[in-house]
This record gives C-alpha cells, sequence and structure tokens, in this order.
C-alpha cells in the first residue's frame, strides 16, 4: 500500500504572479522579501508590482539572506510583529530562503523564541502559528512552495534544523517562470541542481512510491535537457518555463518523501565551508547513483528512464554534466580533506535524511574509491 497526499492550490505559468490580488481577495498580508542589498531592483521593482495588484502589506519583512538563520530570523519576527493591523496572510516572493522565512514568521507569530523551543526540544508544537501562507517563488529549484516544512540554520552552533509542520504547506504556489528571468548564472545553476537533487533523492528513498517516483523521473529528465542549456541563454523564456515546471514537479515528489543521502551529505558543506545549498547537494549525485545502482528495481527501473539502461554509464554522463556547469564531483574541492570524507559519509548515513538512503554503506565506500 502507498499513499500520495499535497495539498497546495498551484497555478502555473507567465502571468500566475498577476492572480496575487484575486488570491488574496482582501485579506490583510505581510510580505516576506529581499531588500536588493546586492544593487539592482528586482524586489523593489516586483513589490511596487505586488501593492498595485493587492493594496499595501500591513508589515514587510525584508532581511532575508541566503540560508536564513537564528539571529535574522528573530529580527524577522520583530519586523512581524510590528505590524499595523491583524495578518490574515503571510505572502513569500524570493526562493527558498525567504519562502522557509515565511514559514517560520507562521509557526512564530511574532516571537522566535517559540519556533526555537520547539526546534531544539521538540516540545511547545502547540504553541506554535499557522497563518496562511502564499509563496511566489522566484528561484527555480527549492520546491519550498508544495513542501510543508521549512530548513532553519543555527550558524554559531553549526546546526541545521528542519521546522516540518502539516500547517506550514503553502495554501497557494503562484509559480510564475517570468519571475526568474533575471536570476544570474551562477544561481541559475546551483537553484537547478537543487530541483535535480530533490528528483533523484525522492527515487532513491525509503519513502518514494509511484506518483513521487514518476514526478520525479520527469523532473529530472527536464532539469538535465533544459540546465545546460539556459546556462548558455539566460533570458530563455521557453528553458526559464522548463526550468520552473522541474522544480515544482521535483517538490512535489519530495513532499512526500523527503531528501535522502546527498543532503544529508550537504549540510557539513553548508555550515562549515560555505558552499552554496544547490552545490553542496549535488556534487555527490554521481557517486550516490553509482552505489545505489543494483540495490532496488524499481529505483532501478526509475533511473533508467532517466539515464538510460547502462546506470554506470549514466552516472558518468551525470559526472560530466556537473563538471560542464562548473561542479566539482570531488569532495577536496568543496573544501573536504580526502581522510575526513569516509567519516563524514557515515555521518551522513545515520543522519535523519540519510536514514531514508536504500542503499548500502559498502556500495558507498566502493563508489568513493572509483
Ligand atoms: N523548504 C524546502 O523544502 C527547501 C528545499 C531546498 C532548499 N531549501 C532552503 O532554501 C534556501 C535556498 O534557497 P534558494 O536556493 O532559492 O536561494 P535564496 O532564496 O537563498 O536566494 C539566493 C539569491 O538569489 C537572489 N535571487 C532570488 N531570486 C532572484 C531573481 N528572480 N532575480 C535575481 N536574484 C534573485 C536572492 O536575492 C539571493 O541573493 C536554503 O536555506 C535551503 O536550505 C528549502
Ligand atoms: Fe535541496
Amino acid at each position: 500500500m502507498w499513499r500520495y497526499r499535497n495539498p497546495v492550490d498551484v497555478k502555473f505559468g507567465a502571468g500566475a504572479f498577476d492572480s496575487i490580488g484575486q488570491v488574496l481577495a482582501g485579506r490583510s498580508y505581510c510580505l516576506v522579501t529581499y531588500d536588493d542589498a546586492n544593487g539592482g531592483s528586482t524586489f523593489a521593482d516586483l513589490t511596487r508590482r505586488l501593492t498595485a495588484l493587492a493594496g499595501e502589506p500591513v508589515a514587510l519583512v525584508r532581511n532575508i539572506g541566503p540560508n536564513p538563520d537564528f539571529i535574522g530570523l528573530t529580527e524577522s519576527c520583530r519586523l512581524y510583529a510590528a505590524a499595523k493591523k491583524p495578518i490574515e496572510t503571510i505572502v513569500a516572493l524570493g526562493g527558498g530562503s525567504v519562502i522557509d522565512a515565511a514559514k517560520v514568521l507562521a509557526a512564530a507569530l511574532g516571537d522566535f523564541s517559540r519556533v526555537r523551543t520547539f526546534l531544539e526540544t521538540g516540545k511547545g508544537g502547540e504553541a506554535l502559528g499557522t497563518t496562511p501562507i502564499i509563496a511566489i517563488p522566484t528561484t527555480s529549484g527549492t520546491g519550498s512552495e508544495v513542501t510543508s516544512w521549512a530548513t532553519v540554520w543555527d550558524t554559531e552552533a553549526k546546526k541545521k534544523y528542519s521546522l516540518a509542520r502539516p500547517s506550514l504547506y503553502p495554501e497557494v504556489a503562484l509559480v510564475d517562470p517570468l519571475l526568474t528571468v533575471g536570476l544570474p548564472r551562477g544561481i541559475t545553476i546551483s537553484t537547478g541542481l537543487d530541483a535535480l537533487s530533490h528528483a533523484l533523492e525522492s527515487i532513491w528513498n525509503v519513502n518514494a512510491n509511484p506518483v513521487s517516483t514518476a514526478l520525479a523521473e520527469r523532473a529530472a529528465r527536464e532539469v538535465l535537457e533544459a540546465l545546460p542549456a539556459l546556462a548558455d541563454n539566460l533570458r530563455d523564456t521557453e528553458l526559464r518555463s522548463r526550468l520552473s515546471r522541474a522544480s515544482l514537479f521535483a517538490g512535489l515528489a519530495f513532499s512526500n518523501t523527503k531528501t535522502s543521502l546527498a543532503h544529508s551529505l550537504s549540510y557539513h558543506l553548508t555550515l562549515h565551508h560555505g558552499v552554496p545549498h544547490g552545490i553542496a547537494c549535488s556534487f555527490s549525485l554521481p557517486m550516490v547513483m553509482r552505489a545505489v545502482a543494483g540495490c532496488d528495481p524499481a529505483c532501478d527501473a526509475a533511473l533508467k528512464n532517466i539515464f538510460g539502461p547502462n546506470l554506470q554509464a549514466g552516472a558518468a554522463r551525470l559526472e560530466a554534466t556537473l563538471e560542464k556547469l562548473g561542479v566539482s564531483t570531488h569532495a577536496t574541492d568543496h573544501g573536504i580533506a580526502a581522510r575526513d570524507w569516509t567519516a563524514l559519509v557515515d555521518h551522513a548515513l545515520a543522519g535523519e535524511r540519510g536514514r531514508n538512503f536504500i542503499g548500502r554503506r559498502e556500495a558507498l565506500l566502493a563508489a568513493m574509491a572509483a
């Protein structure tokens, strides 16, 4: 027996953003977005478009940096609490960091210590809020618009937490590929590879089911075809649309399975070596694929639908694709000393996400040596 469930109302397509006024339907909202700190006016312009469509927000939270952490989120909650009127909804306009921060705000209700206590002790879940979220992704990678969890980083203690609650599924996801057209090349590649990682990680996963796997196969094929082309044609709207759809499908797949070993490995690289999430969770995919090939008939069948009948040759092609996109598949190039690599893999296998991996440790060690 298997089960698949995802309650998010998804609207996809060029111009989906313009339906925000109808979606809000007069409800007051807190806007969560970035502050254009790196120059440019992308998010100030989008905020102007949004307010023209939906009216002024009652609170504005714009202090979102990459990988939301305890310090930044404490300030975000303070900004939320300073709302001029009661907040009925949260509009998250940005990438995974913005959508995840919005999920924390929905649960924290203006007091970050509520969420912090829950993350650190597992207690106090009943005190968490359930403010509805409308997610409008501006990257195509994390799938956070259709998942019920947020990654929260404690950068001081070098820890990664996952805030997971069924109420954190956004009410609506407006996935408008046109919002991603201005993404720079590096972020386009790292976020696209995050989507590829979600797709593959939901396949070699103890929680895989026929629906998640079908979505994942489609997503992985789409990223592998479209991302190399997009990296050379960043403003191609057809390719942007394919990447947005792939990211959404991968999100729908791993919303039911969670991730697995490659993500478990990634947290150390991001916390200790500052490697961006999408690179940290994708550089090891060829190694993980070599190790898992032959472990499970359903997994093999899905991987063959993506990579063709010879999975070892497929892993080599995946490696070549990553290298061509400028992503080294060697841990040593991401700050890991060769002597630490086995211990890191063991640690990742034992982690919450690592335990979702269907492959065997011995096969991994063999793949690492290859
Ligand atoms: N909740 C989940 O299911 C889930 C899944 C995967 C990753 N994550 C988390 O998401 C975070 C990463 O999110 P991300 O990869 O989307 O990146 P991000 O949200 O951190 O954004 C990265 C950079 O891209 C810029 N940017 C975003 N959209 C842009 C646009 N349209 N044009 C120009 N610049 C733009 C931002 O200003 C920022 O500087 C990490 O914290 C990761 O752990 C969450
Ligand atoms: Fe990810």
